[in-house]
């Protein structure tokens, strides 16, 4: 898929939003998706790194993109990108999304926790769930390093101010000198969840983006409030690869059949290729990014047999329920297995 950059929003100092026109390519997505990229890097090599869609459906497609340390692609997209440049990327893709509409109403309470740019798809669902006005109550709860650091802090501060009865936000900034506005401790997580939830725990879901042991810390108070792991959806952005991968039930070789689109193509599997690796090798062609069981880009859907997975960190217990599974953590057991390849929704 081509994305043709429209024009670059300077966010920040090291923050900037491309606006993006897939061409001929009708895009859909979710608030909360992202974006994998394809690039080559200096060895010729294939790369793909993910990127969070910050707008939502009915404006123009955008990503909002942080310059890291020692990235180089976050780098050439904050720094080197211009209007008139083609992207090569793949379909928006990702579980950090909303409930199904069915699934929301006025009782529903949602508190985001943001760390830096961990704002990028929260900033997407705030505005989807503004938009449709079924919540009772929308928290941002947001950190920054200091306030020159926020993203969208106008945006953000105009949509507080417009849905004023529903939805307030926390700032915290490292650089402030009272320490209770400086870090967002346990404790103080666990009085804005007492406060903002009250005795509305069941009714309200939890959106956690940041580092990972900013979001450990939150699910920590979180669960020790009693709220149950299907109510705290989280977006990791720094892909940890397990050094060990555990050894399926099953090693012997099985055939693999994916169904896209209508069309079918099969190949034989073995350990200890993934269903991945073993694609890849086959030369079939299936979507993928991090390919450490984090990101969801490569979910597909098992329609016979058994997949199991070494690791998996998108996929709800419903999910997995109605057949979800991640082809670069998933081998084939018990026998063959068809998936289908298509949209989470
Ligand atoms: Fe990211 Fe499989 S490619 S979960």
């Amino acid at each position: 898929m081509q994305y043709l950059v429209k024009s670059v929003i300077k966010e920040t100092h090291d923050v900037v939003t491309l606006v993006l026109d897939a061409q001929n390519d009708t895009i859909e997505y979710e608030a909360g998706q992202f974006i994998t990229f394809i690039f080559s890097n200096r060895n010729g090599k294939e790369e793909r790194r993910s990127y969070s869609i910050s707008s939502i459906p009915d404006e123009p497609l955008s990503i909002t993109v942080k310059r890291v340390a020692n990235g180089s692609y976050s780098r050439i997209l904050v720094e080197k990108v211009k209007v008139g440049d083609v992207l090569t990327g793949l379909a928006p893709a990702g579980f950090f999304i909303l409930p199904h509409t069915s699934r929301i109403n006025s009782k529903n309470s949602f508190i985001f926790f943001a760390a830096g740019s961990g704002i990028s798809p929260i900033y997407s669902q705030i505005k989807a769930l503004l938009k449709s006005q079924m919540t009772e109550r929308i928290v941002l709860v947001y950190s920054n390093q200091s306030k020159k650091d926020v993203i969208f802090y106008e945006q953000l501060m105009k949509l507080a101010s417009d849905y004023s009865s529903l939805f307030s936000i926390y700032f915290f900034f490292s650089d402030e000198s009272d320490y209770r506005k400086a870090r967002l401790s346990s404790s103080i997580v666990s009085e804005i969840l007492t406060k903002e939830v009250g005795n509305n725990k069941m009714n309200t879901w939890l959106y956690l983006c940041g580092p990972f042991q900013y979001m450990l810390m939150i699910t920590i108070v979180a669960r020790g409030m009693g709220f149950v792991n299907e109510q705290i959806k989280k977006e990791q952005f720094v892909i940890e690869y397990p050094s060990v991968t555990k050894v399926p039930p099953d090693v012997t070789a099985h055939t693999i059949t994916i169904i896209e689109k209508g069309k079918q193509v099969s190949w034989i599997s073995k350990y200890p290729d993934t269903i991945l690796q073993s694609a890849k090798r086959n030369g079939v062609q299936l979507p993928f990014s991090c390919e450490a069981g984090q990101c969801g880009t490569c979910s597909a859907t098992c329609v016979k047999g058994k997949v199991w997975m070494y690791k998996n960190e998108v996929l709800m217990e419903d999910e997995i329920g109605n057949g979800r599974i991640l082809t670069c953590t998933g081998y084939p057991i018990d026998g063959d297995i068809e998936l289908k390849i298509g949209s989470v929704t």
